[in-house]
Protein backbone atom coordinates (compact mmCIF):
# COMPACT_ATOMS: atom_id res chain seq x y z
CA UNK A 1 0.00 0.00 0.00
CA UNK A 2 1.09 3.56 -0.92
CA UNK A 3 2.11 5.99 2.47
CA UNK A 4 1.38 9.08 -0.02
CA UNK A 5 -1.04 11.24 1.64
CA UNK A 6 -3.09 12.98 -1.46
CA UNK A 7 -2.89 16.97 -1.49
CA UNK A 8 -5.57 18.68 0.22
CA UNK A 9 -5.44 15.82 2.95
CA UNK A 10 -3.76 16.54 6.27
CA UNK A 11 -3.54 13.50 8.77
CA UNK A 12 -2.95 14.11 12.57
CA UNK A 13 0.25 12.51 13.44
CA UNK A 14 0.25 14.30 16.76
CA UNK A 15 1.42 11.44 19.20
CA UNK A 16 -1.61 12.23 21.74
CA UNK A 17 -4.02 12.00 18.49
CA UNK A 18 -2.65 8.70 18.01
CA UNK A 19 -2.48 7.27 21.25
CA UNK A 20 -5.94 8.18 21.67
CA UNK A 21 -6.93 6.47 18.26
CA UNK A 22 -5.33 3.60 19.26
CA UNK A 23 -7.02 3.48 22.26
CA UNK A 24 -10.48 3.79 20.20
CA UNK A 25 -9.72 0.84 18.15
CA UNK A 26 -8.56 -1.72 21.00
CA UNK A 27 -11.48 -3.63 21.07
CA UNK A 28 -11.47 -4.25 24.65
CA UNK A 29 -12.10 -0.28 25.17
CA UNK A 30 -15.71 -0.43 26.50
CA UNK A 31 -18.64 2.83 25.49
CA UNK A 32 -17.37 5.28 28.77
CA UNK A 33 -13.61 5.26 27.39
CA UNK A 34 -14.78 5.13 24.11
CA UNK A 35 -16.58 8.24 24.20
CA UNK A 36 -14.36 10.01 26.49
CA UNK A 37 -11.68 9.61 23.64
CA UNK A 38 -13.75 10.26 20.55
CA UNK A 39 -14.45 13.61 22.38
CA UNK A 40 -10.65 14.13 23.32
CA UNK A 41 -9.37 13.18 19.89
CA UNK A 42 -12.16 15.35 18.31
CA UNK A 43 -10.91 18.39 20.79
CA UNK A 44 -7.25 17.82 19.35
CA UNK A 45 -8.12 17.37 15.44
CA UNK A 46 -9.75 20.60 16.01
CA UNK A 47 -6.93 22.41 16.75
CA UNK A 48 -4.90 21.57 13.52
CA UNK A 49 -8.30 21.90 11.49
CA UNK A 50 -8.75 25.20 12.55
CA UNK A 51 -5.02 26.36 11.92
CA UNK A 52 -5.63 28.27 9.29
CA UNK A 53 -8.73 30.27 10.32
CA UNK A 54 -9.25 33.98 9.44
CA UNK A 55 -9.02 36.33 12.44
CA UNK A 56 -9.68 40.18 12.78
CA UNK A 57 -8.42 42.27 15.67
CA UNK A 58 -10.42 42.88 18.81
CA UNK A 59 -9.73 45.10 21.02
CA UNK A 60 -10.33 44.91 25.00
CA UNK A 61 -9.31 46.41 28.24
CA UNK A 62 -7.31 44.40 30.33
CA UNK A 63 -7.49 45.50 34.09
CA UNK A 64 -4.38 47.32 33.16
CA UNK A 65 -4.62 48.56 29.71
CA UNK A 66 -5.99 48.58 26.27
CA UNK A 67 -4.87 45.88 24.46
CA UNK A 68 -5.69 44.11 20.49
CA UNK A 69 -6.42 40.96 20.72
CA UNK A 70 -8.23 38.67 17.93
CA UNK A 71 -11.56 37.64 16.97
CA UNK A 72 -12.57 35.13 14.53
CA UNK A 73 -13.47 36.45 11.09
CA UNK A 74 -16.25 34.27 10.49
CA UNK A 75 -18.66 32.11 12.31
CA UNK A 76 -18.12 28.57 13.23
CA UNK A 77 -20.43 26.14 12.43
CA UNK A 78 -19.96 22.02 13.06
CA UNK A 79 -22.14 20.01 10.81
CA UNK A 80 -22.30 16.24 12.55
CA UNK A 81 -23.36 13.51 10.22
CA UNK A 82 -25.93 11.32 12.87
CA UNK A 83 -25.42 9.56 15.11
CA UNK A 84 -22.19 8.95 14.70
CA UNK A 85 -20.98 12.64 14.30
CA UNK A 86 -22.33 13.21 17.45
CA UNK A 87 -19.65 11.75 19.30
CA UNK A 88 -17.26 13.87 17.82
CA UNK A 89 -19.37 16.94 18.36
CA UNK A 90 -19.61 16.69 22.33
CA UNK A 91 -15.80 17.73 22.89
CA UNK A 92 -15.97 20.42 19.91
CA UNK A 93 -18.88 21.86 21.78
CA UNK A 94 -16.45 21.87 24.74
CA UNK A 95 -13.50 23.84 22.82
CA UNK A 96 -15.94 26.26 20.77
CA UNK A 97 -18.91 27.35 22.80
CA UNK A 98 -19.90 29.84 20.31
CA UNK A 99 -20.58 27.41 17.58
CA UNK A 100 -23.78 26.72 16.29
CA UNK A 101 -24.74 23.00 15.10
CA UNK A 102 -26.29 21.59 11.40
CA UNK A 103 -27.29 18.04 11.85
CA UNK A 104 -27.61 15.94 9.05
CA UNK A 105 -29.52 13.03 9.43
CA UNK A 106 -28.84 10.18 6.40
CA UNK A 107 -29.82 6.35 5.74
CA UNK A 108 -28.39 4.10 3.88
CA UNK A 109 -30.84 2.72 0.89
CA UNK A 110 -29.91 -0.83 1.12
CA UNK A 111 -31.20 -1.27 -2.74
CA UNK A 112 -29.02 1.58 -3.82
CA UNK A 113 -26.66 1.33 -1.40
CA UNK A 114 -25.89 4.62 -1.12
CA UNK A 115 -27.09 7.49 1.43
CA UNK A 116 -30.43 9.27 1.67
CA UNK A 117 -31.40 12.23 3.70
CA UNK A 118 -33.98 11.55 6.76
CA UNK A 119 -33.05 14.98 8.25
CA UNK A 120 -31.25 18.41 7.74
CA UNK A 121 -31.56 21.67 9.60
CA UNK A 122 -28.44 23.90 9.66
CA UNK A 123 -28.17 27.45 11.10
CA UNK A 124 -28.88 30.79 8.91
CA UNK A 125 -25.51 31.97 8.88
CA UNK A 126 -24.08 28.86 7.47
CA UNK A 127 -23.61 30.70 4.18
CA UNK A 128 -21.06 33.20 5.66
CA UNK A 129 -19.36 30.46 8.25
CA UNK A 130 -16.46 28.05 8.20
CA UNK A 131 -18.32 24.75 8.40
CA UNK A 132 -16.84 21.70 10.17
CA UNK A 133 -18.72 18.54 8.72
CA UNK A 134 -17.40 15.59 11.35
CA UNK A 135 -18.42 11.79 10.84
CA UNK A 136 -15.62 9.18 12.91
CA UNK A 137 -15.51 7.28 9.37
CA UNK A 138 -14.87 8.17 6.11
CA UNK A 139 -15.74 4.53 4.74
CA UNK A 140 -17.36 5.04 1.15
CA UNK A 141 -17.16 8.48 1.11
CA UNK A 142 -20.86 8.88 -0.21
CA UNK A 143 -22.39 9.70 3.11
CA UNK A 144 -19.49 12.89 3.39
CA UNK A 145 -20.01 13.25 -0.08
CA UNK A 146 -24.17 13.98 0.07
CA UNK A 147 -23.74 15.86 3.57
CA UNK A 148 -21.75 18.21 2.20
CA UNK A 149 -23.36 18.39 -1.07
CA UNK A 150 -26.83 19.50 1.38
CA UNK A 151 -24.71 22.40 2.76
CA UNK A 152 -23.48 23.95 -0.50
CA UNK A 153 -27.27 23.93 -1.46
CA UNK A 154 -27.71 26.19 1.31
CA UNK A 155 -25.02 28.01 0.55
CA UNK A 156 -21.94 27.18 2.50
CA UNK A 157 -18.85 28.00 0.62
CA UNK A 158 -16.03 26.88 3.48
CA UNK A 159 -16.32 23.48 4.38
CA UNK A 160 -13.76 21.48 6.13
CA UNK A 161 -14.13 17.69 6.64
CA UNK A 162 -13.36 15.85 10.11
CA UNK A 163 -13.11 12.29 10.54
CA UNK A 164 -10.80 9.60 13.30
CA UNK A 165 -10.07 7.02 10.44
CA UNK A 166 -10.71 7.21 6.58
CA UNK A 167 -9.33 4.86 3.61
CA UNK A 168 -8.28 5.13 0.05
CA UNK A 169 -11.79 4.74 -1.24
CA UNK A 170 -13.66 7.39 1.18
CA UNK A 171 -11.09 10.39 0.59
CA UNK A 172 -11.05 9.96 -3.30
CA UNK A 173 -14.75 10.01 -3.50
CA UNK A 174 -14.69 13.05 -1.06
CA UNK A 175 -11.98 14.56 -2.97
CA UNK A 176 -13.59 14.02 -6.73
CA UNK A 177 -17.07 15.49 -5.40
CA UNK A 178 -16.07 17.57 -3.66
CA UNK A 179 -12.51 19.18 -4.26
CA UNK A 180 -12.29 22.75 -2.30
CA UNK A 181 -12.99 20.94 0.65
CA UNK A 182 -9.99 20.01 2.98
CA UNK A 183 -9.74 17.09 4.96
CA UNK A 184 -8.73 16.24 8.00
CA UNK A 185 -8.04 12.65 9.38
CA UNK A 186 -5.90 10.61 12.31
CA UNK A 187 -5.54 7.60 10.24
CA UNK A 188 -5.85 6.45 6.12
CA UNK A 189 -6.65 2.51 6.27
CA UNK A 190 -5.41 0.31 4.43
CA UNK A 191 -9.12 -1.51 3.23
CA UNK A 192 -12.76 -1.30 3.18
CA UNK A 193 -14.09 -4.76 3.32
CA UNK A 194 -17.09 -6.34 1.73
CA UNK A 195 -19.97 -4.58 4.54
CA UNK A 196 -17.99 -1.41 3.82
CA UNK A 197 -16.28 -0.96 7.09
CA UNK A 198 -12.68 -0.12 7.41
CA UNK A 199 -10.05 -2.61 8.04
CA UNK A 200 -8.50 -2.40 10.82
CA UNK A 201 -10.88 0.48 11.52
CA UNK A 202 -12.56 0.67 14.87
CA UNK A 203 -15.11 -1.26 14.34
CA UNK A 204 -18.77 0.57 13.90
CA UNK A 205 -18.58 3.76 15.48
CA UNK A 206 -21.85 4.65 16.36
CA UNK A 207 -22.84 1.15 18.03
CA UNK A 208 -19.37 1.77 20.65
CA UNK A 209 -19.87 5.00 21.38
CA UNK A 210 -23.79 4.46 22.02
CA UNK A 211 -23.18 1.35 23.57
CA UNK A 212 -25.72 -0.83 21.27
CA UNK A 213 -23.81 -3.09 20.41
CA UNK A 214 -24.75 -6.93 20.16
N1 LIG B 1 -18.93 3.16 9.79
C1 LIG B 1 -18.36 2.68 10.93
O1 LIG B 1 -18.84 2.94 12.02
N2 LIG B 1 -17.26 1.93 10.83
C2 LIG B 1 -16.69 1.63 9.64
O2 LIG B 1 -15.68 0.92 9.60
C3 LIG B 1 -17.31 2.12 8.47
C4 LIG B 1 -18.41 2.89 8.57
Amino acid sequence: MSTQIPAGVTVITHPLAQVKLTQLRDRQTGSDDFRARVSELAVLMVFEATRDLAVAPRTIETPLAEHEGTALLRPLVVAPILRAGLGMLEGMLRLLPDVSVAHIGLVRNEITRRPESYYFKAPANVADAEVLVVDPMLATGWSATSAISQLKECGARSIRFLCLVSCREGLEQLQSAHPDVKIFTAAIDPELNENAYIVPGLGDAGDRYFGTVA
